[in-house]
């Protein structure tokens, strides 16, 4: 089950990558062309927002499922490999989700169209790089893929 559930999280990020990227070209052009922030922006912006929070709960249930395996992780920071599975992943991922979540619930509050395509750029541009890094890209990490 473990193995499922891990492929469903590892593919699921292009999901969540696609449709981050969608709601930022559009906060961005927005911003640019004095457009205004429509209701087909405004659902990209949400699917993003669904997206990143399957993602969050499937790692939730990853991690706390196997949690035996990662609290011995958690006590052997001094290995590269252990600590970015047990801490710098799940934590950098739940701050990048925090800065997604706070760009579309601001951008609901803006009362201006150029609020709203500003508050997404800002916050969801500022998360979807946080969740980038946080990716374990086998380019990135010495360790490679998990
Ligand atoms: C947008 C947020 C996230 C993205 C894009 C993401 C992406 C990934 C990717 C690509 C993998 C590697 C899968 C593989 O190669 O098999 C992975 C593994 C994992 N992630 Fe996430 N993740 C996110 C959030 C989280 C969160 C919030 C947690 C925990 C609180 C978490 C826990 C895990 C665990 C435990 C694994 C290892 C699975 C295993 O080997 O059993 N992830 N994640």
């Amino acid at each position: 089950m473990w193995v499922g559930i891990q492929h469903l999280h590892g593919s699921f990020r292009y999901i969540v990558l696609l449709l981050l990227v969608a709601a930022l070209v559009l906060a961005f052009r927005g911003l640019s062309g004095k457009k205004p922030f429509t209701e087909g922006q405004r659902k990209v912006t949400l699917w993003a927002l669904i997206a990143t929070h399957i993602q969050l709960v499937l790692g939730l249930i990853l991690y706390l499922g196997q949690w035996g395996m990662y609290s011995l992780m958690l006590q052997d920071m001094s290995n590269p490999e252990a600590r970015f599975k047990a801490l710098e992943h799940p934590v950098g991922m739940i701050l990048g989700i925090v800065c997604i979540t706070l760009g579309y619930s601001l951008s609901k509050r803006a009362g201006t169209d150029k609020g709203k395509h500003v508050r997404v750029a800002i916050w969801m541009g500022l998360g979807l790089l946080i969740v980038f890094a946080q990716i374990p890209w086998p380019f990135m990490k010495s360790f490679g893929s998990w």
